[in-house]
């Protein structure tokens, strides 16, 4: 029965790689939605992938959220590595500090003895301040750190949830909708046909940069972001390995 059960899985992730034409997809059991137990897993599941392509003078960026967040409790602690770079994959300030890419960056590093480097900014800049921002020796740096990133472990957002956690005002809103975006990751909003059709306006990491990173780990679980993963992997990177749970995937097998 065991075996059966796993091989099912087996299948599925082998079928979603394919339909999303990514390297590799990893199911764990459950649907974080609804049970807490599928959220460990899933962290576990990250941490150990990522465990395992990590060599020594890499440089690591990570994005925000929950998801991300979660797996830095699950990565071993280890002092083996001497020249680990974890870097934060966008700018950030603002309320909800234990969830911004900055401390997750610092999170992995304490566990992993490794270095972070933090990139405090307004989460959406002004055109002027935008421009300005980016002649900032600090700021060509960190651009500098992210053409040479080797991994990239980032999480998928569903386009309105995330909207409404930056606290985006109803006019963007409605905006972000008339465009069609339906997921959201690295600042970009993408739509059902994986179109970048919004960028929230500050520094990090950009979508072609992500084209020649070696190692590009998606995380993220749940049957509602089913319609989100289904976009934004419309345009992934093919190099990108998906980690995700079965509430996700089966969700997004009954839409495909
Ligand atoms: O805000 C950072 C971020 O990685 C977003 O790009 C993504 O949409 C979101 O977090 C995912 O958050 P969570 O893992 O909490 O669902």
């Amino acid at each position: 029965e065991v075996v059966r059960v796993w091989s099912g899985r087996l299948q599925l992730e082998q079928q979603l790689a394919k339909h999303l034409h990514i390297k590799e997809v990893i199911i764990v059991p459950g649907n974080v939605d609804t049970n807490t137990n599928a959220t460990m897993l899933l962290s576990q599941e990250a941490a150990k992938y990522l465990e395992s392509i990590l060599t020594d003078e890499k440089i690591v960026a990570v994005t925000g959220g929950s998801t991300i967040a979660s797996i830095a409790n699950f990565v071993h602690e280890t002092t083996k590595w001497k020249q680990l770079l974890f870097i934060a994959a966008r700018g950030g300030v603002g309320k909800d500090v234990s969830f911004q890419a900055n401390t997750i960056a610092s999170l992995f590093a304490g566990k992993m003895n490794g270095s972070y480097r933090t990139l405090y900014m307004p989460d959406s800049l002004s055109e002027e301040a935008y421009t300005t921002m980016k002649k900032e020796p600090f700021i060509q740096e960190m651009m500098d750190l992210y053409e040479r990133t080797n991994i990239v472990i980032h999480g998928i957002g569903d386009a309105e949830e995330m909207a409404r956690r930056r606290n985006t005002n109803e006019h963007e809103i409605e905006r972000l909708k008339e465009e069609g975006s339906i997921s959201e990751a690295f600042g970009y909003y993408f739509n059902e046909q994986g179109e970048a059709v919004h960028r929230i306006r500050t520094i990090g990491i950009q979508l072609k940069q992500l084209q020649h990173i070696e190692h590009l780990l998606a995380v993220a679980g749940g049957a509602k972001k089913a319609k989100a993963l289904l976009s934004y992997f419309k345009q992934a990177p093919q190099q990108t390995v998906l980690v995700t749970d079965e509430g996700a995937a089966n969700e997004m097998m009954k839409i495909i």
